[in-house]
């Protein structure tokens, strides 16, 4: 894992250009998506209703577990290829091109929205909450999981296999930044970009928006022998709408 200068590239612009290596591994099957994230993040979703939007699809995935549940789902991502991939896949939804920070969708027409590991790399957070909010009526929800702050902000250090290793923070967890992280696994390989934010600014925008958190959960590997057992790898937060617009 390692910063980047924002002037390099937008976090949009990034992803978009790593959209084809993103599908092969979002299908790969291998990332904690399909071993038990996507699991512990649908225990929180509520039943469906009128209309759920993905925001930040990519190509699917969730959608398609959403489906299955009985949702009716529109799926917004800012990458025409990913959208593309998440319309045309076997298992079809609508996928609209859009900028979360600009949703191109009408106000008040979802009574759930979700946003799965898609708000960290989001170039303007506010902005994407405040236009999520704005689709949803008084008491819809808005379900998102992102990168805990506290793994952002900092990494273990030692051999993988020590579960004892110590967790460093050097510079200061209060400070975003912006960062990639080089992965491969089973021959596939994948460039996240994100932007470390510390709890707060998810606050923050929730408060900003009007959207009240009524469940968090942190959520770690479940192997105890893992040393991402000790931390938490993900943060997931069930927010309700407390405005009429
Ligand atoms: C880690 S991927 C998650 C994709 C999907 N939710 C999943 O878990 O399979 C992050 C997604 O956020 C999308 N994204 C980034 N910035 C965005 C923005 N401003 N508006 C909409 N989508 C955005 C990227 O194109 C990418 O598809």
């Amino acid at each position: 894992m390692r910063d980047f200068d924002p002037e390099e590239t937008t976090l949009r612009r990034a992803w978009d250009e790593n959209a084809g290596a993103w599908v092969r591994w979002a299908r790969a099957g291998h990332d904690s998506f399909w071993r038990f994230h996507g699991r512990r993040f649908l225990e929180l979703v509520p039943p469906p209703g009128r209309l759920t939007v993905d925001i930040g699809a990519g190509e699917g995935r969730l959608g398609r577990a959403l489906i299955s549940q009985g949702h009716r789902v529109v799926a917004v991502d800012s990458s025409f290829a990913l959208a593309s991939a998440a319309a045309s896949h076997a298992g079809p939804q609508p996928a609209v091109v859009g900028n979360a920070a600009a949703l191109p969708l009408r106000p008040g027409c979802a009574d759930l929205a979700v946003a799965f590991m898609s708000l960290q790399d989001v170039d303007d957070l506010v902005g994407a909450v405040s236009e999520v909010a704005g689709l949803l009526a008084p008491g819809a929800r808005l379900c998102m999981a992102v990168v805990h702050p506290l793994n952002s902000a900092g990494r273990f250090e030692g051999e993988r296999e020590d579960r004892e290793a110590p967790f460093v923070i050097r510079g200061s967890y209060l400070a975003t930044h912006r960062y990639r992280d080089d992965a491969e696994r089973d021959g596939v390989a994948m460039t996240f970009h994100s932007e470390h934010r510390p709890l707060e600014a998810y606050g923050w925008a929730l408060e900003q928006a009007g959207l009240a958190i009524d469940a968090i959960r942190e959520v770690t590997e479940e192997d105890p022998t893992d040393r991402w057992s000790r931390l938490p790898l993900f943060l997931h937060l069930r927010a309700v709408a407390t405005r009429s617009e």
